[in-house]
């Protein structure tokens, strides 16, 4: 016998993460409880869906993304001052609302390269470091191409470690608006199926993390 669990946690912006958790760990519960549906449920896969803001910060002060690769070729068509094969190195803060100041999530680590001769695309490449809350420790790997011209892009979720392990799914991506010429925020909402034997989030890290499941 098969039981599929899928948790969808559509989530406000404010709370995603004690939601998330709440619901991984009603699932963990009766996992535990009932005996023959135990194995079903490892057996199963869940779907978690998680949002954040990344801030991209390509200059000025708290700069965290640097261009290590200036593309040798001519100039771009449709974006000025860029080049093909432009690559960027980042570690972008990630967190909880789309203002800087909110409580931070974790961190996106990785490339972003102009790997378009005509449109206004970038490859990207990045690991999200999650930082905080729930899944503490827990990484993300994102693929994908980001046409800055479109309003929703989607990436694809390639893998994971920690309560992403064997991840596969996909991120719709947006900007959500410039700070500055040099920050852009972009909203991220994640959707990653885990196979049922993923580590539910850590009830510790919960705990330090300061959210209350009541
Ligand atoms: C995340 O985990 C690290 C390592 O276990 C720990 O030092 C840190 O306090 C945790 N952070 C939060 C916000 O729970």
């Amino acid at each position: 016998m098969t039981i599929e669990i899928r948790i969808m946690a559509f989530v406000s912006t404010a709370a995603w993460m004690p939601r998330v958790v709440f619901v991984a760990s009603l699932v963990a519960a009766l996992a535990m409880a009932s005996g023959p549906a135990a194995a079903a449920a490892r057996g199963g896969r869940r779907v978690i869906h998680l949002r954040f803001y990344m801030h991209d910060i390509t200059g000025g002060p708290g700069q965290t993304a640097v261009q290590v690769v200036k593309g040798p070729g001519p100039a771009h068509p449709v974006m000025p001052g860029s080049h093909f094969g432009d690559t960027t190195v980042m570690d972008d803060a990630l967190t909880e609302g789309a203002s800087a100041a909110s409580r931070p999530v974790g961190r996106a680590q990785g490339t972003y390269t102009l790997a378009s001769l005509r449109e206004p695309a970038l490859w990207v490449s990045m690991t999200v470091v999650l930082t905080g809350g729930a899944y503490n420790g827990s990484t993300i790997a994102v693929v994908g191409r980001d046409d800055i011209s479109a309003s929703v892009r989607e990436l694809a979720v390639v893998g994971g470690t920690g309560a992403f392990r064997g991840a596969t799914g996909h991120v719709l991506w947006r900007t959500a608006r410039m700070e500055s010429r040099d920050h852009v925020v972009l909203e991220l909402d994640v959707y990653a199926t885990v196979p049922g034997a993923s580590p539910p989030p850590r009830a510790g890290a919960v705990r330090q993390g300061g959210l209350n499941l009541d």
